[in-house]
């Protein structure tokens, strides 16, 4: 190849296109370079220009280009869609290089230009990224500075399955500790860089690649782990693991051939938002007044009803804002960074609230519920065995950065059948050892 082209949109002083020109400059075999930045903010533009001409004096290379001052989304809107007005033959490519800019966008014109890729609350970073792989020649290399959260979770659904079913992850590397891969800025988000080739075929592996420190990559660790361990099912989610423990853990676990509804239940969110209903709530107990259970009721693996805690009764005839009283797994929905787990769950038996034909759950919970008919007791054991396990706590935290616990992933993640979550479920009962110790023992037994 004599002859190479890069695109940088969102180029902003052209930080990653000069470290790509400086990056193949030694290349014997590239002799030509055609850069094309596409920048909208006129406050960069003329530091942008400055920096490639001064790349372009300094090199030995033939190198020009070309900086496009449109909105890169909605000057190819057309193109991506294939839709009349746009170009049927777009520019493509070799590499692709970026580090798009980062906002939610539920109402600018950005979000409902590319509904393929879009579903809830779109985020630019992700519009970009599609919009770079479009104008990726196939079999080109596209190296983006990216936040994780795009690896899991529903919103991101449409984006993933594009970009990796047009595209296939070669290499990530991950900054392991949060907030400071950018010292002097507070980047809330958690940045992982991708490269991407362009292609149908799927590789055999992925490298993947961490450094602790933020910035200059010197303590890296580097660990190649089967692609499909990493890009893994209908969801597409992609599972950063960073040792040979966590890619274990995805082995163990993808050995389990099961998911939630498979086995006929189902994690939802809890039905009560609590500020938004502050009329029908109620401190203490009343006539016709039902029990509303926070993540503060989960105690230790139980359930504990009453904690005299405010508003822990309400009183509705809203059918949405009630349940059956009937036996559930409540798992938190969220933890603090420093908790020792993101999974934490409580056994709730119905028959310990018979006074109660109906109860309600806050948002801020999740609860695991038959689909057809009430969970049995050892059901709901069994379950609690998986969720109080180290095991799926590590799959969880590698799944998903954040601390939420969401229902869409966990209805998506591997569990054993019903017959062994059963019985697990005897041997806590048995046991009566709650401890994530006795979990783990009993739930080794089924690994194999
Ligand atoms: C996160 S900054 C990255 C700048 C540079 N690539 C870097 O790494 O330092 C994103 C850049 O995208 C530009 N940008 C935002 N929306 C854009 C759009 N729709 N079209 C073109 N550029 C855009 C911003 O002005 C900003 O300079």
């Amino acid at each position: 190849m004599t002859k190479i082209s890069v695109l940088d949109a969102g180029a902003g002083s052209g930080i990653l296109a000069c470290a790509f020109l400086e990056r193949v400059e030694n290349l014997p075999f590239v002799e030509e370079i055609e850069v094309t930045c596409y920048e909208n903010d006129e406050n960069v533009l003329q530091l942008l220009e400055d920096n490639l001409r001064y790349c372009q004096q300094q090199s030995a290379k033939k190198i020009s280009f070309s900086i496009v001052k449109e909105n890169y989304i909605l000057s190819q809107y057309l193109d991506f869609n294939c839709m009349i007005g746009g170009n049927p033959n777009p520019k493509k490519d070799d590499f692709v290089i970026g580090n798009p800019p980062y906002m939610k966008i539920p109402k600018a014109p950005e979000s409902t230009a590319m509904p393929e890729v879009c579903y809830g609350a779109p985020n630019l970073y992700f519009i970009f990224a599609s919009m770079g792989l479009f104008n990726l020649r196939d079999e080109g290399q596209m190296v983006y500075i990216i936040p994780r959260s795009w690896t899991s979770g529903a919103y991101f659904r449409r984006f993933r399955e594009y970009f990796l079913t047009q595209g296939k992850i070669e290499h990530i590397h991950l900054f392991v500790s949060r907030n400071k891969v950018f010292d002097k800025e507070d980047v809330l988000q958690e940045t992982i860089i991708i490269k991407v080739r362009k292609t149908v075929n799927v590789p055999q592996s992925v490298t993947i690649t961490s450094s602790k420190s933020n910035n200059d990559f010197g303590d890296l660790t580097s660990l190649i782990v089967p692609y499909n361990l990493v890009v893994s099912g209908k969801d597409y989610y992609v599972y950063l693991v960073t040792n040979e423990e966590e890619v274990q853990v995805l082995e163990r676990l993808y050995k389990f051939d099961k998911t939630l509804p498979d086995i006929g239940v189902k994690m939802k969110t809890g039905l009560t938002v609590d500020f938004r209903n502050r009329d029908i709530l109620r401190n203490t107990e009343e006539e016709g007044a039902i029990p509303l259970f926070y993540s503060q009721h989960i105690k230790q693996g139980r359930v504990q009803f009453p904690i005299q805690r405010e508003h822990e009764y309400m009183v509705t005839d809203q059918k949405g804002l009630m349940q059956e009283n009937r036996n559930y797994l409540f798992v938190k929905r969220f933890t603090a960074k420093e908790e020792h787990r993101r999974l934490q769950c409580g056994v709730y038996l119905a028959k310990n609230y018979p006074q109660y034909t109906k109860i309600s759950t806050q948002n801020k919970i999740n609860f695991i519920d038959g689909l057809l008919c009430e969970m049995s007791e050892c059901l709901v054991y069994g379950l609690y065995v998986l969720f109080n396990s180290t095991l799926y706590d590590e799959y969880y935290r590698i799944l998903n950065g954040s601390t939420q616990v969401n229902s869409t992933e966990i209805n998506a993640m591997p569990v054993p059948d019903l017959e062994s979550i059963q019985e697990m479920g005897r041997k806590l009962m048995k046991s009566k050892d709650f401890s994530e110790n006795n979990c783990n023992l009993i739930l080794e037994g089924y690994c194999g």
